[in-house]
């Protein structure tokens, strides 16, 4: 066990890496080199040419091959896996290899001896072991903003940031956007498994009727509303669900057992699209509409919205959107939930601060900025110099730059295609814009890997699809919402108090208390 090791050990690559590797050959069709992915359950392959790696593949390359319609019975993984790749040698220490790894943006290295493949360690088990460091060290090792700090165990998804991938349990998110509906999806989440045909039909029929408001808190309603005709939707919303846990008694999550929970997250998930499209017909003087239990989640949320059935193309974009942004690790609005919930609030306590984190500019704020960027350029020649200035000026783009992806945000690329897909005005001024945007980023903030992320193409797959700006954020939060109760449900499974420290910087202590002059 690593605990057990003595710190003065220095642990090399050989120590940690995995062996037999899994291989495939150049020339393997593509559909058989998934396979082999799939049936050793490991995330990338090395082609090997006798013993010789000579390229890797990996789970993100099998994402851009779907993605590119490809035949995997006939492309060959030649053509798809990253040539002659680097690797490491078996001696070489831990800690220095994560500092390479990280440094060039890899997820999986070959480990390779006198011209042979010996191994194949994985950025995961270098970081793991890396960030073990003696207690009295912690301190000064915490990166600011907890940045790539593992706090829990999860099953429910994961972001690899460095491929360009992420998944709902043991799911690609982009192939269950592609190919799934917001109810699957959201059965997958809180279940743990995709539903059969006959289980989404049950799953639908139980919550449609959860989509109304309780009568006693619409009628409170427009006075909420009255009380905030400016403030944005989600500031709304956060009263609301507090209303709502009060009116239907949540109790705190200590106090109440795994299935009376899981009514109140279901309850919570199913009510927040109603909230969000009542609140803003009302800030706009219209009548709230009820929802329609024959429509799906996201017919339905335009429908309450607008008032009309929406063509199913739009319906459907808005799904992938709400399918897409469900969940994505460790993110601030989710971990806001988990540590509400670790305390054993009640399950509304810990939705109503998930949304106060996702108001956040840096966070769940973007889409609408985004658009007014791309408004505030209005033209390919303005592109270069506005960008120019705003990032000289120390301006954040918006809808650029990510945590944990230091590639393509695989939900960009997704929406750049619906976007594509819906056409419009927008969406080639939007592809010319980010190009220039990406360069202007590597030329102003070199090495700091930024490309586009998931809020540029959904502002304008919004916008197209009929939705208002200040509807982009709570449209945001109505999907997130089901990635926030599944965490809540795994937190409140098996939990523990999450409570930190800080490290003090200021006047060292005691000193005396002056009396007051
Ligand atoms: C998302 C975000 C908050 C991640 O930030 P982070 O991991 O904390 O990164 P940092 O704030 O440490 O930024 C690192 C560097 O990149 C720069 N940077 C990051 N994102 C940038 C952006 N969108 N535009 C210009 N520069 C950016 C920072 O200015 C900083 O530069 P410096 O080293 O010269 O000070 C950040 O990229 C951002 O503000 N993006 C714009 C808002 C946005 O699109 N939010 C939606 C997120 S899904």
């Amino acid at each position: 066990m690593m605990a057990e090791s003595s710190p003065d050990k220095t642990r090399t690559v050989a120590d940690i890496m995995s062996r037999p590797v899994v291989t495939v050959s150049p020339d393997d069709k593509m559909a058989e080199a998934a396979a082999t992915m799939r049936e050793h359950r490991v995330g990338s392959v090395v082609a090997v040419d006798q013993l010789r790696p000579v390229g890797i593949l990996t789970e993100r390359d099998l994402v851009r091959f779907t993605a590119s319609g490809g035949d995997a019975g006939a492309a060959v993984v030649s053509e798809w896996m990253t040539a002659a790749p680097d690797s490491v040698g078996p001696d070489v220490d831990v800690v220095a290899a994560f500092a390479s790894l990280s440094e060039h943006g890899y997820r999986h290295i070959p480990v390779v001896e006198a011209d042979e493949l010996v191994g194949i360690v994985s950025m995961r088990d270098l970081m793991r072991i890396a960030q073990i460091q003696p207690a009295e060290n912690l301190a000064h090792e915490i990166p600011r903003g907890l940045e790539g700090v593992v706090v829990a165990e999860t099953d429910i998804g994961d972001v690899r940031g460095l491929e360009g991938f992420y998944h709902y349990r043991q799911y690609s998110a982009v192939d269950l956007a592609e190919s799934r509906t917001l109810e699957d999806v959201w059965h997958l989440m809180f279940e743990g498994t995709l539903p059969s045909l006959a289980e989404r039909a049950e799953f639908a029929a139980r919550v449609a009727p959860l989509r109304a408001i309780p009568a006693p808190v619409a009628a409170a309603l427009p006075e909420v509303a009255r009380l905030g005709t400016d403030a944005p939707p989600l500031d709304m919303l956060r009263t609301t669900i507090s209303l709502l846990g009060a009116h239907l008694g949540f109790r705190p999550s200590l106090d109440v057992d795994a299935a009376q929970l899981r009514q109140d997250a279901m309850r919570v998930c199913a009510v927040v699209p109603t909230f969000l499209t009542a609140i803003h017909r009302i800030q706009h003087g219209l009548e709230p509409i009820e929802p329609d239990p024959e429509l799906a989640y996201a017919a339905n949320y335009l429908y309450m919205l607008t008032g009309t059935v929406p063509e199913p193309d739009h319906a459907r974009a808005v799904e992938q959107y709400l399918i897409s942004t469900i969940d994505h690790g460790f993110n601030a609005s989710t971990f806001t939930a988990r540590v509400i919930t670790s305390t054993g609030a009640d399950l509304a306590a810990a939705v109503v601060g998930a949304i106060g984190a996702l108001s956040g500019p840096l966070h769940g704020g973007a889409p609408s900025r985004a658009l007014d960027m791309l408004d505030a350029i209005g033209t390919l020649d303005n592109a270069e110099p506005w960008l120019r200035a705003a990032v000289d000026r120390g301006d954040r783009l918006m809808g650029f730059g990510h945590r944990v992806y230091k590639t393509d945000d695989p939900r960009s690329v997704m929406l750049r295609g619906v976007a594509e897909r819906l056409g419009g005005p927008n969406v080639e001024l939007a592809e010319q814009i980010e190009a220039k945007a990406i360069e202007v980023l590597a030329e102003l903030k070199p090495g700091r890997r930024l490309y586009t992320n998931v809020e540029f193409y959904a502002g304008i797959v919004m916008d197209r699809c009929g939705l208002p700006r200040e509807m982009f954020t709570p449209t945001f939060a109505s999907s997130r919402v089901i990635g926030w109760c599944a965490h809540i449900l795994e937190q409140a499974a098996d939990n523990r108090l999450i409570r930190p420290s800080a490290q003090y910087v200021g006047p060292p202590p005691p000193q005396s208390v002056p009396p007051i002059s």
